[in-house]
């Protein structure tokens, strides 16, 4: 959709309307007006005397996985949206994003407090299959469809100090296109009482793990040379001056934790806009980054043997297409509608898509021009605007 800045207000959603195939004023009415009644909204939460709303926008230029498509985002940062369509302008000269999605499978955390950990830990190991069976039974419906308990982990937390040992139990939940969290939360409250039994031990908490590393995105772009090419900025310069910036957020965590939030712009307004909880994909994120004991990048970047750049981004992306606000919120339906997700899989890479997207061309910008020239024309704008 080249030059679809350009258009007014009007003709977006014109564009829009015939890229759904809808009638626009039908659309794009309740759109405009925040989507969301005050009825609506005391359903997400508690005392609520009002709305707060956030621009709708969205994104062209994106090829996920070989298809068109549009990436709807709410955020109220000016140049992020722009930065998302200019990183994927660029990466579809290599044909895109291609992203493998992990099974939808969320980690709940049962703590369990035992005079014998490794006896306990034995013990759970051998009545693996009851305890599979029986957490499956706290949600038949997860079940029916398909999903449900997939496997069992016991982790021994070392004692620290005065404070002993005590033992997690990690149940792994393939919960579908749902995000999960109420599910594997069920599951460990009921399973927490047979573990007890099992180990004469005491349970403490029991809730999932934001850190979702069993449900990873893997993205990959390969941008060819001549794509990357500035006006002022040759394409080998600019490859070279990403790759830097790439080593730079490898090497240093200071920077590692801004690389990581201009990919959390990407994501998170995705994610946002579709109604998904953002602090469970922002938690993960960081823990992910994390997870050497060093914070790390989620996205870098290398010169490929062709001369490529070649990105690739891993994180966990816990989102969900169906419970809660996903459902509830009108424009969350339509943000799902217009990216074309009808799977929490198909939501996860467009995601991921838009956070590598952001990366790529906040790094581009970094590395030659600087950030302050773009970045200052369209917050002059949202001055203008008052
Ligand atoms: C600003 O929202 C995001 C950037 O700082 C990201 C980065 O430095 O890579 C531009």
């Amino acid at each position: 959709m080249p030059g679809f800045h350009r258009l007014t207000r009007e003709e977006r959603g014109q564009v829009l309307a015939e890229w759904l195939q809808a009638d626009a004023a039908d659309v794009f009415g309740p759109l405009q007006q925040g989507g969301l009644s005050l009825d609506t909204a005391e359903r997400l939460a508690e005392n609520v005397v009002g709305i707060h709303a956030l621009p709708f926008a969205v994104a062209p230029n994106f090829i996920i996985d070989g298809r068109e498509t549009l990436v709807p985002m709410v955020i109220e940062e000016p140049s992020v949206v722009a930065a998302a369509a200019n990183g994927a302008r660029i990466a579809r000269a290599g044909g895109g994003f291609s992203v493998r999605v992990d099974d939808p499978v969320m980690i709940c955390q049962i703590q369990l407090f035992a005079d014998d950990v490794e006896e306990a830990r034995g013990r759970i190991l051998r009545s693996e299959e009851e305890l599979l069976s029986s957490a499956a039974s706290a949600d038949p419906i997860l079940a029916d469809l398909g999903g449900g308990p997939v496997d069992l982990e016991v982790r021994i937390v070392p004692p620290d100090g005065d404070d002993p040992a005590f033992v997690v139990v990690h149940l792994h939940v393939n919960v579908l296109d749902a995000m999960g969290a109420n599910a594997v939360n069920t599951m460990g409250e009921f399973l927490a009482p047979r573990l007890e039994e099992l180990t004469g031990g005491r349970a403490g908490l029991r809730i999932l793990s934001n850190l979702a590393d069993r449900r990873l995105v893997d993205a990959t772009t390969g941008i060819p040379l001549e794509a990357l090419a500035m006006e002022d900025y040759e394409a080998r310069r600019v490859r070279d001056g990403i790759v830097a910036a790439s080593r730079f957020a490898e090497r240093d965590p200071y920077r590692a934790a801004t690389h990581n939030k201009g990919i959390m712009n990407g994501v998170d307004a995705v994610v946002l806009a579709t109604g998904n909880d953002w602090r469970a994909v922002e938690a993960g994120a960081h823990a992910w980054a994390a997870r050497n004991g060093v914070y790390r990048p989620l996205c870098t970047w290398q010169k490929g043997d062709d001369g490529r750049l070649i990105g690739r981004l891993q994180m966990p992306m816990a989102v969900g297409v169906v419970g809660g606000t996903t459902q509830i919120h009108p424009n969350a339906r339509l943000a799902l509608r217009i990216m074309g997700a009808t799977s929490a899989r198909d939501l996860a890479r467009v995601a991921a898509a838009a956070g590598m997207a952001n990366n790529l061309a906040a790094l581009r910008a970094l590395a030659t021009e600087g950030i302050q020239r773009g970045h200052m024309r369209l917050h002059g704008r949202s001055r203008e605007l008052g």
